[in-house]
């Protein structure tokens, strides 16, 4: 790092110009090739990420330790990821930003340190990471050093999952084992066309299972988006991307012994919206659309859906009621009918348990019919996938509000935050239908053989549904055992909510003690 451009008695310039240096990165020509693929350097996507001016660089000096392969001549100042900390909207976050301009993005001992340093950081200081990705994965030449670096990477991801929120972007090459770094944080965007993430690629499984698959369709973003559920966000561009990213980050508190932050409220938390007294119709079989019972309710009519290209038959994201954020989750009744399978219970477990360690309260809005039935969801451990999401509701402690629109049968009304998995307040619609199973099913089960004697069997079942729904299909039964707290007018869910949430601010419930759960996996 000396130069004899330097004079030696100017300290000044020649910080200057070891900072030039540090900028130029890997040089013209490969910033140039980062252009013409349509993405950002390192340090533009920090810039773009970041408030104007914030960000403050740490270990821009740091190079690599390998002398083999002829790196010894070959160290860039920084050495592929560019670290530190700046503001989003005025609050703190720590950065990494892999730089494929230099040697690929490839991960070095050296470089591992500098990610390790900032995680460690932010976890003191509690402070959310992001992890900007793209890189060519191990760096080759430095063997198992790199892996090691990977391996202190992942241990720091685990110390802080539940500590700081961590964020991943995965803006280039995410290949090996590199991608179990974002697959330990707590939720990953993609941009389209230019990221994808895979343990093994294309050559390895056509010469494993000879099949023919291109890296997009193997984990490209629509793959990671729509079929694996590994992401998050699939965003068109850097800029999106790195848009959607701090705008995630509003919802969310700095750290785990922090609220989330309260935003300014314009829509009145009073407002009755009339339209929801007749969203849901009263025939139990016909589709609606839950999100725009979610629209009629929050602030401004915005949600801010997370996975919506997964599981589409349950609803996850970020709201605000009265400016303040919540953790929404609703069973979407125009996809399969809304029953929970393996893929829903999951994707809505793991931010159920998101929202618990980051103090966001929850509002479930539930109109399910069951659990999926068939032989691909028991073959696949519908029983122990399902009992993720039971799991995740029954150990939350945050306050958790829910609203039943409609159907709310069997196993999966218990699931649901229901008033037994310690439901704070729990409402219902009059439309809300609350019973062991819907009335077709328990008829044919209850009355099989008055139906089978009858002289109009037809007519028999009819009568036998008319009555299982006049005692059953209804909140009331729920409503009288206390399990329901209050029957509630559709067009009151919003001040209802505020209200309830108002009152839950305080909330104080704690688990017992204990080294850490099980939850089944
Ligand atoms: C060292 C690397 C590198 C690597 C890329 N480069 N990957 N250097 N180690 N892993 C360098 C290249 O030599 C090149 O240097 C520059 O980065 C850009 O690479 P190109 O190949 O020219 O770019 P491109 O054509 O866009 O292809 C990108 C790529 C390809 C698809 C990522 O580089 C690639 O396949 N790299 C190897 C990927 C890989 O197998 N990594 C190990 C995965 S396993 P110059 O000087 O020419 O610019 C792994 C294990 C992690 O990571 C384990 C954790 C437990």
């Amino acid at each position: 790092m000396t130069s004899s451009r330097i004079p030696p008695d100017d300290p000044i310039a020649r910080l200057a110009e070891l900072d030039a240096r540090a900028l130029e990165a890997g040089g013209a020509q490969r910033i140039a090739r980062q252009h013409e693929a349509g993405k950002l350097t390192a340090r533009e996507r920090v810039e773009l990420l970041l408030d104007p001016g914030s960000f403050v660089e740490m270990d821009r000096f740091v190079v690599h330790r390998c002398a083999d392969f002829g790196m010894g001549e070959n160290r860039i100042l920084g050495d592929g990821v560019v670290t530190g900390h700046g503001t989003v909207d005025g609050r703190k976050v720590f950065v990494f930003a892999q730089d494929f301009t230099v040697f690929g993005g490839s991960l070095s001992g050296a470089y591992a340190q500098k990610i390790t340093k900032i995680m460690n950081l932010a976890m003191r200081v509690g402070v959310p990471v992001i992890g900007l990705n793209d890189s060519g994965g191990a760096r080759i030449q430095e063997g198992v050093e790199s892996l090691a670096g990977y391996a202190d990477i992942f241990q720091a991801n685990v110390l802080a999952s539940g500590v700081v929120p961590q964020i991943s972007a995965i803006m280039g090459p995410c290949a090996g084992g590199a991608v179990y770094s974002p697959a330990l944080t707590d939720f990953i965007f993609m941009v389209e066309k230019s990221s994808y993430m895979f343990i093994t690629g294309p050559d390895v499984i056509k010469t494993v299972t000879h099949e023919d698959v291109t890296k997009e369709e193997l984990g490209g973003a629509r793959t990671h988006n729509e079929k694996s559920g590994v992401a998050h966000f699939a965003c068109p561009t850097d800029a999106d991307c790195l848009a959607q990213v701090r705008e995630l980050l509003s919802f969310l508190p700095a750290n785990n012994h922090e609220d989330p932050p309260i935003g300014e409220c314009t829509d009145p938390p009073d407002r009755e919206a009339p339209a929801l007294d007749t969203l849901v119709p009263i025939d139990a079989m016909k589709p609606y659309d839950i999100a725009g019972v979610i629209e009629h309710v929050v602030d401004d009519g915005y949600f801010f859906e997370v996975q919506q290209h997964y599981a589409k038959n349950i609803l996850i994201g970020f709201a605000r009621l009265g400016g303040r954020p919540v953790g929404v989750v609703a069973n979407q009744p125009m996809v399969l009918a809304g029953c929970l399978d393996i893929d829903a219970s999951v994707k809505a477990a793991r931010f159920v348990r998101f929202c618990d360690a980051f103090n966001l309260p929850l509002v479930t809005f539930v109109d399910v019919p069951g659990f999926l039935p068939g032989t691909s969801q028991e073959y696949g451990g519908i029983i122990k996938h399902g009992a993720k999401l039971l799991y995740a509701y029954a150990e939350a402690t945050v306050p958790k509000v829910t609203v039943i629109t409609r159907k709310a049968y069997g196993g999966a009304y218990d699931v649901m935050a229901s008033k037994h998995l310690r439901g704070d307040l729990n409402y219902a619609y009059p439309s809300a239908e609350i019973a062991v199973m819907g009335p077709d099913g328990a008829v044919n089960i209850v009355y099989r053989d008055e139906i089978a004697k009858a002289d109009d069997p037809l007519a028999a079942k009819d009568r036998f549904v008319a009555e299982y729904r006049a005692k059953f299909a209804n909140p009331y039964k729920a409503a009288g055992l206390g399990f329901v707290d209050e029957v509630i007018y559709p067009r009151l869910t919003r001040p209802r909510l505020i209200d309830a949430l108002g009152l839950l601010a305080n909330k104080r419930l704690e688990n017992p003690p204990k080294k850490h759960d099980n939850l089944p996996l």
